[in-house]
């Protein structure tokens, strides 16, 4: 059984699919969240998971980075989920934990990077849109995907109706994903995404 460790800043939509969804695969051990307060900790206490707060502000990128492997080597995870983390990590931290460290992005990668997504593929009048998940690399949002899942995109759609249609699909595409790689059925190679048989 992998042990899993989530990092959050806000609601914990995700976290709590992935808390919901843990199976012999996987057990989260630990949640982390750069902001007090954040709702998703109270989640993680319900379920009795142990939670800590690291608070990026008045810290630089480094040293927030630093404190932040430091209370995860002492959990001992085999892999690091974010979700909903809105922290960029810097490129020493990533590659501490490359091949253990996935995301999850609303939006079918590698298009629609950054911010802003579901406004961007509303303003381009695309007709699908979804949610990846991916590997973390050093480069924002573009580690190699392990799976994705597609919505369609109504004319009269606002950003917030898509981000809700998205949101939807996600809760349901990251166990998956986290399932596999927890069963050793994907893994990072040579930056890819290779699954094995
Ligand atoms: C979600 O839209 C997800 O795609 C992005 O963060 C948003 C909030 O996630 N990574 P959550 O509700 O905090 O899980």
């Amino acid at each position: 059984m992998k042990r899993v460790a989530v990092l959050i800043s806000g609601r914990g939509s995700n976290l709590s699919a992935l808390i919901a969804a843990q199976d012999g695969s996987y057990q989260i051990v630990l949640v982390i969240s750069n902001v007090e307060g954040a709702a998703g900790l109270d989640k993680a206490r319900a379920a009795g998971i142990a939670t800590q707060v690291i608070p990026h502000n008045g810290k630089t990128r480094e040293a927030f980075d630093g404190e932040l492997d430091v209370a995860l080597r002492g959990a001992r995870p085999d892999i690091v989920v974010l979700a909903g983390f809105m922290r960029i990590l810097s490129d020493g931290f990533v590659r501490g934990w490359e091949g253990k460290l996935i995301n999850i992005h609303p939006s079918l990668l590698p298009a629609y990077k950054g911010t802003r997504v579901h406004e961007r593929v509303i303003e381009a009048k695309e007709a699908l849109s979804g949610a990846s998940v991916h590997f973390v690399v050093p480069e924002l949002d573009a580690g190699p995907v392990i799976a994705q899942a597609t919505v369609p995109v109504h004319p009269d759609d606002t950003p917030q109706m898509l981000a809700d249609r998205v949101l939807e699909v996600e809760l349901k595409l990251y166990p998956e994903a986290l399932k596999l790689l927890a069963s050793d059925k994907v893994a990072l190679k040579n930056g890819l995404a290779v699954f094995t048989a």
